[in-house]
């Protein structure tokens, strides 16, 4: 049977928060699509897209951040197939991750969702999670297409950038993770890029990811992120998400019949939805036959829940990373008297909050791990309020306890208000009260571990009060055994830092130009995010990127540069077995264009025992010497000697080579003298006018307009006393909870939201029409504007019941 105009146009959005309409005749079923990157969040009952309402439960693996330390591709993607297990054993068909943007500002709140700083680390865990999700016949929906970098106004924050560093960092993570692992959809994101929303950019869907890198699956909108859905059609975004009920489907009809857009549009889109629902419903039918049944719903049976807790265990071993070790502190001898001190010790961090947030089959503890551990545990004391209150009795407990022990576990890190979907980190620094605790203890002449849980990277300007730091990350639901085994040498750590660790906020490339004032976000930084700053700039951090110890130590010896690849020899020099991470970096030789000083282009990760040796070869792939040339718009290859290096960090290079390339363009992008920052690396101070030029346009200039893309915290821009009321009322509302230590995120959603999400997320209650009536009335036509939200309310009703009678074909 064929499908009609109007039913072709209400299947592109969603009938619920988290489902696809389904046409019985037609034999089209609904399919789910459920969060999130590290475990499945599926809301059988109320829904909501902020993971404020209950979910089923499932695996809380560790975070993308996380993971990302381990550097293991195999390991990501045996993580992946769990978490498609979980996701078709409950009857969802598509999960929404991997998350894969990249960490251009160590505030970004949602970092600890993302891989890395670098794209070819962040592109093959990735596509690793993708292939793994995906062999369960479900599908990944890797996300934020792209340039998704801050959650300050996310909704309708504009990001400024160049097309060179468009390609080389933000998309090329992308690139990798579509090309091979091939997902079956991919979520745009909320923000513009260059003044177009990238739900509706042709040069991003269409152009390049559809036509470039081939993807023929489907582009899922951001919860509430469609703009104007016929656009987004039109450029090959498929589905609009979450429900915007029947008024979604009448601009596309509309838009065929005026000829905004082509109805072979609208069955391009279908096609690419119909492919997704059909190729995934099968598995998902078969494998809910392994769910459990309560109260109705389908739940994890428990042979599955208790192999993924183990293997949510194996994922943060891996991913341990060791970040101090003085005079061998560590792993602590069998009979250790040790304290166990800081609230994260019995009340883990392991996932942060938001859309991402698992209920969990299990919840492992560092207190109890330690007590059942080879070492003898004397006791336990809070230490302190974790939303940096200060407590005197807390830190006087402590002290007591700390000195019955040969060894203090300082469990220090980010609390869960710290590290959020939908709102920036204030600061990069741990709270006050941990690090007065610290040294109070280091005053007390205790020897101390510091066992840190963050998402992100800190200031660590008191690593020297302590003897030891045991980075664990967001270690998800069976960290904390993780932990233990770690530190009493059960594990020998080999996790490196996917992020580098900075000295100092301050020193951030993007430090003028993140989560400003303005819509428009300027990537001024260009191509010099992470390492590629620190290294170009000679600034000295914290810890490098690529960073992390072992209890083991490894030589490296013999290099060999092949056309194709590069081969070296790793030897474990210790006394036990250990795991090494090797980098491989390429320098360009960076005269007709400027470079950074090296760049992560392959890595591989050893299993070594006591004195083994191992050839290890990591190849040359078609990203080793490319370049984004803007005057031939494609990858060229600069002409000159690249300088080829392995270590065991960005910072730890012990062999190298060199090898001589022929150019394969002469044109040169730019007059380099023209970006002198660009040269130099001092991208901290690039002027507008040098910004302009590598832009090659101007900026927009990022002003609110009363529009149906002003926020609801713009409103008090607004030319109207009732918006500037409602802007009081919710900002008044936020700041209180701001206050009381504890954001309201659904307040800071709807801050962030631009008028039309009023229409997009209300399931059909509230049109554009209705929109377009409050835009009247904010722009001061108050008798008009309210008239015109009361007629198209009306008329949103009727309409409604008309569309939904030609859909379902009522009588
Ligand atoms: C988040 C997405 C998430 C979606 C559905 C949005 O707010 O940005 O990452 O997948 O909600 O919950």
């Amino acid at each position: 049977m064929k499908m009609t105009l109007d039913q072709k146009c209400a299947l592109l959005s969603g009938k619920s928060v988290f489902q696809t309409r389904e046409y019985k005749n037609l034999g089209i079923p609904s399919i789910w699509l459920s969060d999130g990157p590290h475990g499945l969040r599926k809301q059988a009952g109320a829904s909501d897209h902020l993971g404020l309402n209950p979910s089923v439960e499932a695996t809380c693996f560790p975070t993308a951040a996380t993971i990302a330390n381990s550097w293991d591709e195999t390991l990501g993607e045996k993580v992946g197939e769990a978490l498609g297990e979980e996701t078709a054993t409950l009857g969802v068909n598509v999960l929404l991750g991997p998350g894969l943007n990249m960490k251009r500002n160590p505030l970004c709140g949602r970092n600890f969702e993302y891989f890395s700083e670098d794209p070819y680390l962040a592109g093959k865990m990735a596509a690793a999670y993708i292939r793994g999700i995906q062999k369960n016949g479900v599908a990944a929906c890797p996300k934020h297409f792209a340039v998704n970098n801050q959650e300050t106004r996310r909704m309708a924050s504009d990001s400024i950038v160049d097309e060179r560093t468009l390609r080389e960092i933000y998309l090329t993570g992308f690139e990798i993770a579509v090309k091979e692992g091939n997902p079956k959809c991919i979520m745009s994101s909320y923000n513009l890029i260059n003044g177009t929303y990238a739900n509706e950019n042709e040069h991003l869907l269409s152009e390049i990811l559809r036509k470039e890198w081939g993807f023929k699956g489907t582009v899922v909108t951001d919860w509430g992120g469609s703009n104007d859905h016929a656009l987004g059609v039109k450029a090959g975004s498929t589905l609009e998400m979450p429900a915007p009920g029947g008024d979604s489907a009448r601009e596309l009809i509309a838009a065929v019949k005026s000829g905004k857009i082509e109805e072979s549009d609208i069955d391009a889109r279908v096609n690419e939805l119909l492919s997704l629902i059909f190729s995934t419903s099968k598995a998902v039918k078969e494998a809910t036959k392994n769910a459990v049944l309560k109260d109705g719903e389908l739940n994890l049976p428990d042979d599955i829940k208790k192999k993924h807790h183990d293997l949510a265990y194996h994922a943060a071993a891996e991913s341990m990373t060791l970040l101090k070790n003085n005079n061998g502190i560590l792993p602590l001898k069998r009979n250790t008297k040790v304290a166990i001190i800081g609230d994260f010790a019995k009340n883990p961090r392991y996932q942060g909050a938001g859309s991402s947030m698992v209920n969990t089959t299990a919840l492992d503890n560092l207190l109890d791990c330690m007590e059942k551990s080879s070492v003898e545990v004397v006791g336990y004391a809070k230490g302190f309020d974790r939303l940096g209150q200060p407590d005197d009795v807390a830190v006087k407990e402590a002290r007591e306890l700390a000195k019955c022990a040969e060894i203090t576990i300082l469990c220090l890190g980010l609390d869960e208000v710290q590290e959020s979907e939908g709102l920036d980190r204030q600061m990069m620094k741990l709270r006050q009260n941990q690090i007065s605790l610290l040294k109070a203890l280091h005053r007390d002449g205790r020897k101390i571990v510091v066992v840190l849980s963050a998402g992100s990277s800190i200031e660590t300007q008191w690593k020297s009060y302590c003897d030891a730091i045991l980075y664990a990350c967001l270690s998800g639901q069976a960290g904390a055994r993780a932990v233990a085994d770690a530190l009493t040498g059960v594990i020998n750590p080999s996790g490196k830092l996917a992020e580098t660790w900075i000295e100092k906020y301050e020193d951030t490339p993007s430090l003028h130009h993140f989560a400003g004032k303005k819509r428009t976000v300027e990537y001024r930084e260009g191509i010099y995010i992470g390492y590629r700053y620190y290294q170009k700039a000679d600034v000295t951090t914290a810890f490098p990127f690529g960073y992390g110890l072992s209890y083991t130590t490894f030589k490296y010896s013999d290099i060999d540069v092949e056309a194709d690849s590069v081969s070296f020899t790793v030897t474990n020099t210790g006394s036990i077995l250990g795991k090494e991470i090797s980098q491989l970096y390429i320098s360009a030789p960076g005269k007709m264009v400027f470079a950074p000083k090296r760049e992560l282009k392959g890595f591989a990760k050893t299993s070594l025992k006591p004195g083994e040796s191992k050839r290890v070869t990591i190849p040359l792939d078609d990203k080793a010497f490319r370049y984004w040339n803007v005057k031939t718009n494609r990858w060229e290859q600069e002409e000159g000697v690249y300088k080829i290096s392995v270590g065991r960090s960005s910072e730890d290079i012990v062999l190298s080579d060199e090898i001589t390339l022929k150019g394969t363009t002469d044109k040169k992008p730019y007059d380099m003298r023209k970006l002198p920052h660009y040269e130099s690396g001092d991208v901290q101070n690039v002027g507008k006018d040098e910004f302009v030029k590598l832009l090659g346009h101007e900026i927009p200039d990022g002003k609110p307009d009363i529009s149906r893309n002003m926020t609801l915290g713009e409103m008090n821009h607004a030319r109207s006393p009732l918006g500037w009321l409602i802007w009081a009322i919710l900002t008044g509302m936020l700041n209180r909870s701001l206050k009381k230590g504890s954001p309201d995120l659904n307040l800071l959603f709807q801050l962030n939201m631009p008028l039309r999400g009023l229409a997009k997320m209300t399931s059909g209650m509230i049109s554009m029409g209705m929109v377009d009536g409050i835009v009247l009335e904010l722009r001061g036509f108050w008798f008009v504007g309210i008239i015109k939200v009361l007629v198209e309310f009306v008329k949103n009703i009727i309409q409604n019941r008309r569309l939904e009678k030609r859909l379902y074909n009522y009588k």
